[in-house]
């Protein structure tokens, strides 16, 4: 068995320094997944707190950005920082970690909105909408080619935004096409995993969404956003 912990959307800031530092070096899993929104502001001096809080987790810790990660234009800042404190950064991309005697894939992406049928985005008019269309179909295809990639006894898809609608019930239904896109799901669904299907999607974003879901080829979806969690992580029990 492969024990699997999660949580989203911590939003540390400056001066939030020791805030998970014991949660983290008390952490009872094989991997911790990290899915977006680790800052509030998306700058280096908060990813740096983040980095510092995770630098001695005693498992793994795989991360996707959230949209505040993105906030300050400095990704690559942000990355660097993460990358520092051992944080394998995902996007687009997927890892193989040996746990348990068995190889955990995980891919990534932070993912994007564009909302669920019968009220999803369209690639058709202004600029802007065209260019949201394809950011949304672009991450989403970068999902489904990592997925499709890794080598491993058991798959897990991370991204920040949700896959499914059913993870966003709680969030008004007026931004739910800020909260997710189908697209993601189709990923997860339609990826060449035929061997090894995926045993778990995570996802964040939805602060007062729900917790459980599966997307319509059956993969169970949990949203792990803090505010949603008993504790400082959610953890997951896979079979190999
Ligand atoms: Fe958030
Ligand atoms: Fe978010």
């Amino acid at each position: 068995m492969i024990r699997v912990a999660a949580v989203a959307d911590i939003h540390l800031g400056e001066g939030m320094q020791g805030a998970w530092a014991d949660d983290v070096t008390g952490l009872d899993s094989d991997l911790l997944l990290l899915a977006g929104d680790l800052t509030r502001h998306g700058t280096r001096a908060e990813a740096r707190v983040v980095a510092g809080e995770f630098a001695h987790a005693p498992v793994p810790v795989v991360a996707v950005l959230g949209n505040h990660d993105l906030h300050g234009d400095d990704v690559e800042g942000v990355t660097a920082e993460l990358i520092s404190a051992g944080i394998t950064v995902l996007e687009g991309t997927g890892a193989v970690f040996d746990v348990s005697g068995a190889r955990l894939g995980v891919a990534g992406t932070i993912g994007f909105g564009g909302g669920f049928p019968p009220a999803t985005a369209s690639g058709f008019g202004e600029p802007e909408m065209k260019a949201f269309d394809a950011r949304n179909r672009s991450l989403a295809h970068g999902l489904c080619t990592a997925l499709s990639s890794l080598d491993c006894d058991v798959a897990v898809a991370l991204t920040h935004y949700a896959p499914i609608p059913g993870t966003l019930a709680g969030e008004p239904p007026q931004i739910h096409a800020f909260l997710g896109s189908h697209l993601l799901g189709r990923a997860i669904d339609d990826c060449d995993r035929e061997d090894v299907p995926v045993a778990l999607a995570v996802h964040g974003h939805a602060h007062a969404g729900a917790p459980d879901g599966r997307t319509p080829g059956g993969v169970p979806v949990h949203n792990v956003a803090q505010p949603l969690l008993d504790g400082a992580f959610r953890t997951f029990v896979l079979g190999r």
